[in-house]
């Protein structure tokens, strides 16, 4: 594996690669990788001949009292994994390379970006959507391969790619998880072992309101507040709880059939996210 870090040398890499019509698949990350990143790695290996990921730390995505400074940084350890999984070229550019003076541009996907994870992190998707697209236009990838633990960040990029006509297949991948249930997350590095025993509640919770919906047990009103209360008990400070549909995110009504249930909720430092989905 190839790592650069400058713009040059990864258009000439990439010829390189591409020579004799080889396809890409592109998985973009901010590094600290693990399981669940893997997942992806692997999914690119099988979509297309060459696989090219990239870390970069995306200032414009994080809030100001977000984990921008503290976000793990783990280079070395990140290349083991990418070599072992078969990765062919990693980029790593810095914020200049990425956001050069004058720095004008950004990428808004509207209305879904204000929920869930929007409503909390303003900004956030605004961070994500434009990042993604200079790595778009960068790489040219023919496939990128996303996350299904990062739900709405997932839809709101194929959102952008339908809107902008990218010609990029947008692949999305479930989520790795630890044997009891805890998706990986580079946030659960924040966790002390106390709370580490505790962060499986959150997939329990989110499987425990599927199986109510699917037994038709109480209202979607309900359901959800119940899940916040066990929340609360567990000792997470829930941000939301929200029955979703998948098309667009909005709240879900009893009629709709493709639900997602999304999940966000605090843990000592840690925010951890999930969600699950149902098909009624
Ligand atoms: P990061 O959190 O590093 O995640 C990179 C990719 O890995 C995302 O597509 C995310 O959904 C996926 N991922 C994370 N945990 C996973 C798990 N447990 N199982 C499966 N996939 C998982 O998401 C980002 O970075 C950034 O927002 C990025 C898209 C790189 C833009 O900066």
């Amino acid at each position: 594996m190839k790592t650069v870090a400058s713009l040059d040398d990864l258009r000439s890499q990439l010829s390189e690669l591409r020579a004799g019509g080889k396809t890409v698949a592109f998985v973009p990350t901010m590094g600290n990788l693990h399981e669940g990143h893997m997942r992806l790695i692997a999914r690119a290996r099988e979509e297309a001949d060459v696989v090219v990921a990239s870390i970069f730390i995306n200032p414009t995505q994080f809030g100001e009292n977000e984990d921008l400074s503290g976000y793990p940084r783990t280079l070395e350890d990140d290349k083991k994994r990418l070599i072992a999984e078969g990765c062919h070229l990693l980029f790593t550019p810095n914020r200049d390379i990425m956001y050069p003076e004058p720095d004008l541009t950004r990428v808004e996907v509207k209305k879904i970006t204000t929920l869930h994870c929007g409503a909390s992190r303003p900004g956030h998707f605004v961070g994500v959507a434009t990042i993604v697209l200079k790595f778009f236009n960068q790489v040219q990838p023919d496939v990128a391969i996303f996350g299904l633990k990062d739900f709405q960040q997932f839809t709101v990029l194929k959102t952008m790619v339908e809107n902008l006509f990218l010609p990029i297949r947008m692949i999305g991948v479930d989520t790795g998880r630890a044997d009891d249930g805890l998706a990986h997350s580079s946030r659960n590095n924040y966790l002390t072992a106390d709370e580490r025993e505790i962060a499986p509640r959150l997939y329990q919770i989110l499987q425990q309101t599927k199986a109510a919906i699917e037994s038709d047990e109480a209202s979607f009103a309900s359901l959800t507040r119940k899940a916040k209360e066990a929340l609360h008990e567990a000792g997470f400070t829930p941000d939301y709880f929200n029955i979703s549909r998948r098309l667009d995110l909005e709240p879900a009504t009893e009629e709709d059939r493709e639900l997602v249930i999304l999940a966000a909720a605090f843990l000592g430092k840690a925010r951890l996210i999930d969600n699950i989905q149902i098909n009624r």
